[in-house]
């Protein structure tokens, strides 16, 4: 993680910049910020010509009602709700936070997939319910995670931090992207033949319009019976309602921390023993939102100190 600007630049030498969050953001970091104002985007109804910084976690911008921006500082990494081309005609900075939840977001996709598979959830269930009378019935054994077959849709920074816990699972691991890479990682297939093939499938795709609804009912019907389809990236990216339907007819499984029109989960996914749900907890950890809220405030602070930002999306 980059150091703190904080630790080179003494406080005070340069006016501060006035920052609207739309929350206020975790860590002692946030307190940085020397004039800082936490207005959630949608109590904002009165231009405010004074800000020139805005803190947001995927939000769309008000342009009209922060006519004087200068920088929008993203808490994530995905951005597909900021309007990158409304930025750049205005001339405002955007920024992410690559790299610091990779292994947190990793870490679940992979928890997801050994709940999934190994029914962690359901048998968790099955305790508290005092249903635990003899033994987990032999008709609803699961599905071996170790020497099974894992495809990773993206191999980006997450997708590569989840190919290298899979080494951990002696996984046999396929990837798929556009762009073919050369890598020890994970062997390349393209996209119909690693999803006909996998016992698990894993996506870490931004969202774009080339991934919004990749994978549709045609491709879903491609899985194998069992499979587990897993999902940390953007709900758009699967078409939701054909997902549903596969997940109510029993014939895959799937671990979901995110959805198409959150926070609403499709009610008819709440009461299947083959889903997995989690509320969007990809970068949920103290540790990673804490860095995040560290790499926004020194985005920010570059800003202040008229040096470039650290981690400029360019688009
Ligand atoms: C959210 C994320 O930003 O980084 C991303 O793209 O989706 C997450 O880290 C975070 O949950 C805050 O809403």
């Amino acid at each position: 993680m980059p150091a703190s600007l904080c630790d080179r630049q003494s406080p005070g030498d340069t006016p501060a910049v006035k920052v609207v969050a739309s929350r206020r953001y975790p860590g002692p970091a946030f307190d940085e910020l020397d004039d800082v104002e936490v207005l959630p985007l949608t109590t904002l109804d009165d231009a405010l010509p004074d800000v020139e910084g805005l803190i947001v976690a995927n939000e769309p911008v008000p342009f009209d009602l922060l006519p004087n921006l200068r920088i929008v500082a993203n808490f994530g990494v995905g951005y597909d709700r900021i309007d990158l081309a409304a930025c750049a005609e205005r001339g405002v900075v955007v920024t992410n936070t690559p790299g610091v939840l990779d292994s947190a977001t990793a870490d679940l996709a992979f928890a997801l997939i050994l709940a999934t598979r190994r029914q962690v959830v359901e048998g968790d269930r099955f305790v508290r319910s005092g249903g635990w009378t003899g033994s987990w019935s032999e008709g609803r054994l699961a599905e071996e995670v170790t020497g099974s077959t894992l495809g990773i849709v993206g191999l980006g920074r997450i997708g590569s931090a989840v190919a290298r816990r899979a080494r951990g699972f002696e996984l046999r691991v396929l990837y798929t992207q556009r762009r073919r890479v050369e890598t020890e990682l994970a062997e390349f297939r393209d996209l119909g033949a690693l999803l006909a093939e996998v016992d698990a499938v894993t996506i870490h795709a931004p969202l774009t319009p080339e991934t919004e609804r990749l994978i549709d009912a045609r491709r879903l019907a491609l899985l194998r019976d069992g499979a587990c389809l897993v999902n940390t990236a953007r709900g758009e990216i699967v078409d939701e309602s054909a997902l549903v339907a596969e997940l109510v007819s029993g014939r895959i499984r799937a671990g979901l921390d995110v959805f198409a029109h959150e926070p609403h989960v499709p009610p008819e996914v709440f009461g299947l023993p083959n889903v997995v749900l989690t509320p969007h907890l990809g970068s949920a950890t103290r540790q990673t939102r804490e860095a995040m809220t560290r790499l926004v405030v020194d985005n920010l602070l570059a800003l202040e100190h008229g040096e470039p930002p650290l981690t400029p999306i360019r688009g």
